[in-house]
């Protein structure tokens, strides 16, 4: 939630957390334009977008098509390795997110090439609004524009869960296949082929194109299925729905998240829901936070190889924006305590030193980056795009000075996170 609050018709002391001004305070990026003045997103129905394409010659039943979709999801034979599915790296016990603490898992005909980005976990993404520069949250206040928003992947290049299937399942370091083409003769000699005939008629892999959007639909809609992917059993979800209570330490950790002077982390990751939805702890907003380089990842070795986010180069089709370089899409923070990799470069692996970064970034550089010396530090930006990082709180203190939270209030803020698990989860390893 980066609008602020609007009282009749004045927006108050706007201030954007995504673009701050060269000399560091807050710009005004959410502007008060009427809505009507800029183009609106398209409408996103998932039913529109899920049978778009060529049509099949049978109308596929929704629950098939989710079986079938789970089917293709736990597949490794779907891989060019042989050995790698969906599930490899988006593990339901731990929310569809990543099964271990490489800051990048390995995939590739070899199983030997490394990512450039942390696994994202699968679990409450139907609530990501399609990319839009210029996002209106009509759940908020729909006159103020909130800058780029929404999209899959941390830089939200993939405006549905059909267009980001298609990726892994081509992209050289994670399932590498060569083309759909090869993807779909797999899944014609599957065992399952039989089942896809029968849930999207007999000629279903009559025509290369149709058969593609019939794997792309089925895993689609398997994404889509709330047991799986949005339950909402997790110790908050009781809390809000008054069947469960929060004890003193995850209260503190509550208010501690919230408090604008403190963690100020519902800013971005809401923790109230509203008109009777339940809050996804992300306004899928963009934002450059700072994250220091992982020097680990193989791409970092290059020095002059910095990954952007939203302003490339994986996207390309914002490159000429400056002001978005160094932007990443706020993940949700349902299920974060069960991962042992943070951020979009996967450089921390406990929830001790995200927010021992949140806490002290500014107030001791030198603890975060190498070069500390620097101003501003930020060492995974090139020099002259570091002003785009983020200056509202918990950040922009100055270095010598307290951090915005004590290592007690950061202990609690953690007990409140991992209220965040949903009851099917692994435990965290301790
Ligand atoms: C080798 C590991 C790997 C495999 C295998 C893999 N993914 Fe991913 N997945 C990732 C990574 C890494 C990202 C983040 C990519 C980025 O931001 O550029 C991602 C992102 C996603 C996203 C976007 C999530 C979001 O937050 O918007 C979806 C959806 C997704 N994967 C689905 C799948 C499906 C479906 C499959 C199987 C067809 C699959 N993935 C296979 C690693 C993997
Ligand atoms: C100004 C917006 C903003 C604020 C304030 C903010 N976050 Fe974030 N958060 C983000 C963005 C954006 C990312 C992803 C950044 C990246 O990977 O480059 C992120 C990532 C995270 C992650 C890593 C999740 C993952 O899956 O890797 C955690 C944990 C987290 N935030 C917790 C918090 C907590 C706790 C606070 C309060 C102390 C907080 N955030 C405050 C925007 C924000």
């Amino acid at each position: 939630m980066r609008a602020s609050p609007v009282v009749a018709g004045v927006v108050l002391a706007v201030a954007c957390r995504g673009r701050p001004l060269p000399n560091g305070s807050a710009s005004s990026s959410a502007r008060s334009v009427s809505s009507s003045a800029l183009p609106q997103p398209p409408p996103s129905s998932a039913a529109a977008r899920a049978f778009y394409g060529p049509h099949f010659s049978k109308r596929p039943y929704p629950p098939d098509v989710t079986a079938l979709g789970r089917l293709l999801f736990f597949d490794p034979a779907l891989s060019a390795s042989g050995r790698q599915a969906c599930a490899s790296c988006h593990d339901p016990k731990f929310a569809y997110g990543p099964p271990d603490a490489r800051s990048v898992e390995l995939g590739g005909p070899e199983l030997d090439q490394p990512g450039l980005r942390a696994v994202p976990s699968l679990r409450y993404l139907d609530k990501v609004p399609r990319f839009s520069e210029h996002f209106f949250d009509e759940d908020l206040n729909d006159s103020v524009d909130q800058g780029p928003t929404g999209g899959h992947t941390w830089d939200g290049r993939a405006d549905t869960l059909h267009d980001q299937a298609r990726a892994p399942l081509t992209s050289p370091f994670e399932m590498a296949n060569t083309s759909m083409e090869a993807v779909v003769a797999k899944v014609e000699h599957a065992a399952y082929a039989e089942r896809f005939r029968a849930v999207f008629g007999a000629d279903v892999f009559d025509e290369a194109e149709r058969a593609t959007n019939a794997v792309l639909l089925a895993l689609e809609v398997f994404q889509q299925s709330p047991t799986d992917f949005y339950p909402f059993t997790s110790r908050y979800d009781a809390y809000l729905r008054r069947k469960g209570e929060l004890d003193a330490r995850e209260t503190r950790g509550l208010a501690l998240f919230d408090d604008p002077r403190k963690g100020n982390c519902a800013h971005c990751h809401p923790s109230q829901g509203h008109h009777g939805k339940f809050p996804i702890f992300s306004d899928f907003g963009y934002v450059a936070l700072g994250v220091p380089r992982n020097q680990e990842l193989v791409k970092n070795r290059d020095p002059t190889f910095y990954d952007l986010g939203l302003c490339g180069p994986l996207r390309t089709d914002l490159s000429a924006h400056e002001e978005y370089c160094g932007e990443f899409r706020a993940p949700t923070l349902r299920n974060v305590a069960v991962r042992r990799t943070f951020f979009h470069n996967g450089l921390f692996h406990s929830l001790k030193d995200v927010l021992g970064f949140y806490a002290s970034r500014d107030t001791t550089p030198a603890r975060w980056y190498r070069g500390a010396h620097e101003r501003p530090p930020y060492d995974d930006l090139p020099r002259e795009l570091r002003s785009n990082v983020n200056q509202e709180p918990p950040f922009g203190r100055k270095p010598g000075e307290a951090p915005a939270l004590t290592p007690s209030e950061i202990d609690d803020v953690i007990a409140f996170l991992k209220t965040l698990d949903d009851a099917d989860v692994a435990p965290r390893a301790k």
